[in-house]
């Protein structure tokens, strides 16, 4: 079996692999707030702006949120299966290893949600990329609310499944301690920083 082929059927984890799971799973970790943590980003980028979204998932963000608002998309992230979503949806779609240190596509917006903590022990040089491609500013959406190591067990178990996107499994998480620590490097650029999903997720724009 090829190695990508071998990333395809065993490595990824089951939430990743296609997008009504994943979809389901996300409604069910963030409940009624599920809505609140795309419309909370949307509502931060300016109609017609062009839009790139790194570990974009399946194109939830543009097809339910920022399509409405005729930005130019560009998703991009490891999975062809939410790639091909994207497309399907309207947007571009880049299959691409973000640990691969090559410059991301330009773009006004620059975002990521949800996904920082795949690039744990070192999730600054994605951060420097991001402000490197924008031409205005990184948005970036992390979980604060550490579900892998949930004392809720059902919500631990989920929280842990997330772990392999198809390029290995990551155990660690953001506090909100260590995820401050890190955007304090960042603190001249802060344009925006704030709880979003009712506290799920801490928001941080900065300035390109
Ligand atoms: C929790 S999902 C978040 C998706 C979307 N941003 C959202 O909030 O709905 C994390 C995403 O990161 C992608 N991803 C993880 N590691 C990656 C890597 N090394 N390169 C590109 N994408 C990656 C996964 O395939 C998945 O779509």
């Amino acid at each position: 079996m090829s190695t990508d082929l071998f990333k395809e059927t065993v490595g990824t984890s089951f939430i990743y692999r296609n997008r009504t799971v994943y979809e389901l799973t996300m409604r069910g970790l963030y409940g009624r707030h599920y809505g609140a943590r795309y419309r909370a980003i949307a509502g931060i980028v300016p109609d017609g702006a062009s839009v790139v979204d790194v570990c974009c998932g399946p194109a939830t963000l543009y097809s339910g949120y920022l399509r409405a608002k005729s930005v130019t998309y560009t998703g991009v992230d490891l999975n062809a299966r939410f790639i091909a979503q994207v497309v399907r949806a309207g947007g571009h779609g880049e299959v691409r290893d973000l640990h691969a240190h090559t410059p991301l596509p330009g773009g006004d917006y620059l975002i990521m949600q949800a996904s920082l903590y795949h690039f744990l022990p070192e999730p600054a040089p994605i951060i420097d990329r991001m402000l490197a491609a924008a031409r205005k500013q990184v948005i970036i959406a992390e979980p604060i609310r550490n579900l892998a190591t949930s004392d809720n067990r059902v919500l631990a178990a989920i929280g842990q499944r997330f772990t392999n996107a198809g390029d290995g499994a990551q155990a660690h998480r953001f506090t909100e301690a260590t995820l401050d620590e890190l955007i304090r490097g960042y603190e001249s650029r802060i344009v925006e920083r704030s709880l979003i999903a009712g506290g799920r997720e801490q928001l941080f724009v900065l300035s390109a």
